[in-house]
């Protein structure tokens, strides 16, 4: 099976509250569905869920009852996201089932706390994809918090031990500096525990779940002796349904372990 992730900045415009690239999503369910492989999806919030959350600091946790409205309207729009993305899914002749995670799980500290879930294993095993998404999770410690897509998808890493990892966002991979403001960036084709060094943290538009680093470190932790885990260009067609293949397309590859 192979994990993948849809990235909010391909499947949303992050800098346009609740912009859905529907058109994008389409295309990128059917390089899913042509590829022929067991996939276990996960998504990210894109606008649907960065812009407020950072305006009212849920990231935070509970600071002030005046964020409870933003919590309860975040998980409102980044359910209508899901729902929007997994029709397209069906439109592509891929069963998939909404598991919304702040209505699943909970968080400690930040830290997602699940375990094996029956659900997920339940659709699976009858060839349901369940889709899970960045989401606001409660949290034993700080009341609630932002659960990433990634966490989410390290966690299924740990639990279903994927073959492969594939990360879809809008660049060719990760770069040394943000290629959005420095023309000079240098794409690394390869990220090992060596080089994250080299990796400058600095992100394009406002995000409260961390930068290119912390991605390039999470894309480590996933990597495993037989797995590597890829990040691709979702907005170049052909791009995704390629590297699912096993084919060489331009990307980053993390290997080896953090
Ligand atoms: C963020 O999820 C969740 C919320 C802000 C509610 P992600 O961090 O996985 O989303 P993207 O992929 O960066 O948009």
């Amino acid at each position: 099976m192979i994990l993948i992730k849809l990235g909010g900045s391909i499947i949303t415009d992050k800098s346009q509250y609740r912009t859905f690239n529907r058109y994008a999503v389409s295309r990128l369910c059917g390089e899913i569905k042509n590829s022929g492989e067991s996939v276990l999806m996960v998504h990210g919030a894109g606008s649907f869920g960065h812009i407020l959350a950072k305006k009212y600091s849920l990231q935070d946790g509970l600071t002030d009852f005046g964020q409870v409205p933003a919590v309860a309207r975040v998980q409102y729009d980044v359910r209508e996201l899901n729902l929007m993305v997994i029709k397209e899914m069906l439109n592509a002749g891929i069963p998939a089932m909404s598991v919304p995670p702040g209505s699943c799980f909970m968080m400690d500290n930040g830290k997602l706390t699940v375990g094996d879930s029956e659900i997920i294993r339940s659709a699976l095993h009858m060839s349901i994809m369940p889709v899970m998404f960045g989401d606001v999770v409660f949290d034993r410690s700080t009341g609630f918090g932002i659960c990433s897509g990634d966490q989410i998808v390290e966690v299924l890493c740990r639990i279903y031990s994927p073959k492969k990892v594939v990360f879809v966002s809008d660049v060719d991979g990760l770069y040394d500096t943000n290629p959005k403001s420095n023309p000079n960036s240098n794409l690394l084709t390869e990220v090992t525990s060596e080089i994250l060094g080299r990796i400058s943290d600095e992100s394009s538009v406002d995000d409260v779940t961390g930068g290119v680093r912390a991605k390039a470190e999470a894309m480590l932790r996933m990597t495993a002796a037989e797995r590597d885990c890829i990040l691709v260009n979702g907005s170049v067609p052909g791009r995704l349904y390629s590297s699912l293949k096993g084919e060489r397309v331009i990307s980053t590859t993390a290997r080896g372990g953090l």
